[in-house]
């Protein structure tokens, strides 16, 4: 091997290598550890809209109705009094993920029981912490979810 070829070859490893760790590197930062009670991450801007009359959201076309945004671990419902609400889908005592009940107009763990009200609150343990709450807004078919 020539001289020339062997700093070739190596020159690319080199840039391989680098490539590959900062590909890792940057790759990390993006699946950051939840760091809040809830699950969701305090540093990850939440701001995101939706048609509710396009799947998988259709369930929020009518009163009662409810998603679980998974990505962001929201739990989006519409009340039976059309009101949009969203708070973290996750409970703060063990993380399991939330269902809306319409007619108790609250958000239920089947984990343990606990409910929390529209505003997040705990209303019954043995979860102790609240939930952290989104503001919605519609407009038409578009719900917008931000922080
Ligand atoms: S995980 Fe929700 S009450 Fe225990």
């Amino acid at each position: 091997m020539e001289r020339k070829d062997f700093i070739e070859q190596v020159g690319l490893s080199a840039a391989s290598i680098l490539i590959f760790g900062c590909m890792q590197a940057c790759s990390k930062s993006e699946t950051a550890t939840p760091t809040q009670p809830g699950g969701n991450n305090n540093n990850k801007p939440i701001d995101f809209t939706i048609n509710i009359t396009v799947s998988p959201y259709t369930s929020l076309s009518t009163a009662g109705g409810f998603y679980v945004d998974r990505t962001n671990n929201i739990i989006i419902a519409r009340t039976l009094t059309n009101e949009f609400i969203a708070v973290s889908s996750v409970c703060t005592h063990q993380q399991v993920t939330l269902d809306f009940v319409p007619n108790d107009n609250n958000f239920f763990c089947s984990g343990h029981g606990s409910t929390f009200s529209p505003t997040g609150a705990v209303t019954k343990g043995p979860a102790a912490v609240a939930l952290k709450k989104y503001n919605t807004a519609i407009s038409g078919n578009n719900l917008r979810v931000f922080a």
